[in-house]
């Protein structure tokens, strides 16, 4: 990141305390920082204390003749690498949404042409309003990139999301970003396995899971976006293909095995598909009639290859970094962290899907990420987030590897 120019928004929220933090991180990598600070943000957090610790001086005012003659608006908003909204209020990212442009703050994220990051901070009803998801949404699809909110307990007493994702996260997607600028993955191979199998009964049944694609497929994006030539072996799934990714889709656990050797050798593979353990012994050629007064049908199993524990024995074509995913309904780290030894993999990205957390198929995901050394609590967010924040791991590992 060393070189690289962040222009950040501070806007009115009781999470500005934390920038300072963000400031220093940054600061640590070598990025250069300037602020514009919202009158409702000088409320939380000082000029003086953004300009100490920047280095810097602070922007607050539109129309301000010295500011001005120093460095006019348009100029602020583009002299900068990536623009982060920290923490981004909801009137901010409100008046974002609508192009408006009443003070400098607004004024610089209309006129920038440079990627915009956002990380939410307010509360929880706030977050929830269908306006602000409006908001979101429109911002998202401008290709405004968000981090958080993450879920806590919040300044205002009450409970559930919205709170400013912490500084380390907000550091690792600022870092994730600029390595995409550099393509920290390129020459990198990679695979990713995705969504659920389907084991077939007869040809009109299977039995399958409620695994929806949306990690393993975030994932392979996220790779990609770095730079790593990905191809995606994904199970049966609605998530549309991600962009710059080679997409292999499967049924069966045996067609996911078979496609994943033939996608061999790769650098990195990652298995986050829901695979059955087990098929029918013998799936029925045509379909298995209802019959009047006959007994139902008792259906056999056999196992199903273990993708991952095969992945991670293949001798001279182990890939050099193979990472498992453990869904796990209780135990879930001391269960991940026994199915690592058992598979012989390099990491086991933990999570716990029992009924009421909402894993399965939902937006968001609270992973443990599990290597030699123990294990990684990461918070609640999103499962973009989560993969990022993934992509971002791998990219270090194998910068490490390679430098060894
Ligand atoms: C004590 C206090 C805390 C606030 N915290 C938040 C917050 O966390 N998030 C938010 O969106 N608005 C919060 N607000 C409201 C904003 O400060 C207000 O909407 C303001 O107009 C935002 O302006 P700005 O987005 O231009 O900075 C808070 C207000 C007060 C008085």
């Amino acid at each position: 990141m060393d070189g690289n120019r962040v222009l950040l928004i501070v806007s009115g929220g009781i999470a500005a305390y934390k920038v300072l933090e963000l400031i220093r991180r940054l600061r640590e990598r070598g990025v250069a920082v300037r602020c514009i600070l919202t009158r409702a943000g000088s409320e939380f957090v000082t000029p003086l204390s953004l300009s100490a610790i920047t280095e810097d001086k602070v922007y607050g005012e539109l129309f301000s003749l010295t500011d001005e003659a120093e460095m006019g608006h348009i100029q602020l908003s583009r002299d900068a690498d990536l623009v982060v909204v920290a923490p981004a209020s909801a009137d901010i990212l409100a008046k974002m949404a609508a192009g408006l442009a009443d003070d400098l703050a607004t004024t610089a994220l209309l006129a920038t042409d440079k990627p915009v990051m956002a990380a939410p901070a307010m509360n929880v009803r706030m977050w929830e309003h269908s306006a602000t998801q409006a908001n979101i949404a429109t911002l998202a699809a401008r290709g405004v990139t968000f981090v958080g909110p993450d879920e806590g307990d919040m300044a205002c007493g009450e409970y559930g999301f919205g709170r400013m994702s912490e500084p380390a996260a907000i550091l690792a997607a600022v870092e994730q970003h600029f390595a995409a600028a550099q393509g920290q993955l390129a020459g990198v191979r990679a695979l990713v396995t995705s969504g659920p199998t389907h084991e077939p009964i007869d040809p009109v049944r299977f039995i399958g899971n409620r695994s929806s694609g949306r990690q393993g497929h975030a994932i392979a994006a996220a790779l990609a976006r770095l730079g790593a030539e990905t191809v995606l072996v994904s199970g049966p799934t609605h998530q549309p293909d991600p962009n710059g990714v080679q997409v292999v889709s499967v049924q069966t656990a045996q067609d996911m095995l078979n496609a994943c050797e033939d996608a061999l050798p790769v650098d990195v593979a990652v298995c986050a598909a829901a695979v059955a353990d087990w098929r029918v012994a013998a799936a029925a050629d045509q379909k298995i009639k209802k019959k009047d007064g006959s007994t139902p049908p008792t259906l056999s199993f056999v196992e199903n290859p273990d993708i991952l524990k095969t992945l991670s024995n293949a001798g001279n074509k182990r890939p050099a970094l193979v990472i498992g995913f453990a869904a796990e309904t209780e135990k879930v780290v001391a269960n991940a962290t026994a199915k690592r030894r058992r598979k012989g993999c390099d990491w086991i990205v933990a999570n716990d899907v029992s009924p009421g957390t909402g894993t399965f198929g939902g937006e968001r995901n609270a992973v443990h990420v599990i290597d030699a050394e123990g294990a990684e609590d990461w918070p609640a967010m999103s499962k973009g987030s989560v993969a990022d924040r993934l992509a971002q791991r791998i990219a270090t590992a194998l910068a490490k590897d390679a430098a060894e």
